[in-house]
């Protein structure tokens, strides 16, 4: 018998308000016509004032909870995935579980920018399979219109907000590809690229800053290092990427998702797309895809599911696991 961490419950929360890219026309030298080509982005959902990232965590929450038949209390501990916190401390997580009355267990974010589900997927994992819990939320929640630049229209017409949930649980099984659960992960980063894409404020500067990109650089890392970081987890999983039912990529630009996919050998009715909807929601894009893969009735229970994102850090990384 081999553990494994399967996933029981999932679950998103998008803010009521849409923006269309259209919306931007008024104030910059943009067109819906850009946004689309170049990006995929036909609208996103913006937070509503004094909405937070621990108040859109904690909706989808609830929902993986409601979607896997569990109360709070049956849950170990809350890894959250943000790079947009509500405050610098305590963290997001611990909000969560505040407002699940959840009094039991831990909590605790992770920082990876927008390859953030995929190391907080692959902490839960490790706790899972060191026996230390049986039950984990997973959450990734971003409320990045609270660090854009609203005068860039290189960078603001491109991210959104949202939440999406998964609760992973320890399971028995036989050791092999066919087993349900996270199969493989595969992490990486690199420090040298960090001024492609940054945040110009924290503690250091005393204010919580903007969101700066060298967005054609950025891309060019992406498609190489997002096929590459899928396929060595495939193959640390015994697979290939012709064993896969469903690619879900973090939802950054259709012409990444696309030129990943193409590398891997993939057609795009194998990817989960949702950018078009949600734009860029950095740690929360993923689990959000998996929420609406599974509402739309794309992703279904033995289906081989590879994640795969990049951001900030430069770090990037991807999860192969039977759904
Ligand atoms: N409207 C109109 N024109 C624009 C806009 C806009 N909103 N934004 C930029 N432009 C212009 C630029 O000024 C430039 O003009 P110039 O040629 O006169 O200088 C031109 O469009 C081309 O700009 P590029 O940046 O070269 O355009 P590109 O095709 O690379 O697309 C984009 C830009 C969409 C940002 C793309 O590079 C991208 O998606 N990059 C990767 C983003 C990403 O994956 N980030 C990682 C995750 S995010 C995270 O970790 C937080």
């Amino acid at each position: 018998m081999t553990k494994r961490s399967v996933v029981i419950g999932v679950g998103h929360y998008l803010p009521e308000r849409v923006v269309p890219n259209s919306e931007f026309e008024a104030s910059l030298d943009t067109s819906d016509e850009w946004i689309r080509s170049r990006s995929g982005i036909e609208r996103r959902h913006f937070a509503a004032e004094g909405e937070t990232t621990s108040d859109l965590a904690t909706y989808a929450a609830q929902a993986a909870l409601a979607d896997a038949g569990l109360e709070p209390g049956d849950l170990d501990a809350i890894i959250l995935a943000t790079s947009t916190a509500d405050l610098t401390f305590p963290s997001a997580a611990t909000m969560v579980q505040a407002r699940l009355e959840m009094t039991t267990g831990f909590a605790f974010d992770v920082q990876a920018v927008c390859a953030g589900f995929i190391y907080a997927l692959s902490n839960a994992n490790a706790m899972i399979l060191s026996g230390q819990v049986k039950r984990v939320m997973v959450i990734g929640a971003e409320t990045f219109s609270r660090i854009m630049d609203w005068t860039d229209r290189s960078t603001c017409v491109l991210f959104g907000d949202g939440a999406g949930a998964l609760i992973l649980e320890a399971q028995d099984g036989a050791g092999t590809a066919e087993d349900r659960g996270i199969l493989a992960v595969d992490l990486n980063s690199d420090g040298r690229y960090k001024d492609l894409l940054y945040v110009d404020g924290g503690v250091s500067t005393g204010t919580s800053g903007y969101l700066r990109m060298q967005g054609n650089q950025v891309f060019r890392h992406a498609v190489e290092k997002l096929a590459k970081t899928a396929e060595t987890a495939l193959e640390r999983a015994g697979l290939t990427p012709g064993d896969v039912d469903w690619i879900v990529p973090h939802q950054a630009n259709i012409r990444i998702i696309r030129g990943t996919a193409k590398k891997m050998g993939l057609s795009m009715d194998k990817v989960v797309v949702t950018v078009q909807d949600h734009g860029n929601t950095s740690a929360a894009s993923i689990p959000l895809a998996l929420s609406v893969g599974k509402a739309r009735g794309q992703i279904k229970q033995g289906d081989l599911v590879v994640t795969e994102a990049i951001g900030g850090g430069l770090a990037w990384g991807a999860v192969v696991l039977r759904w």
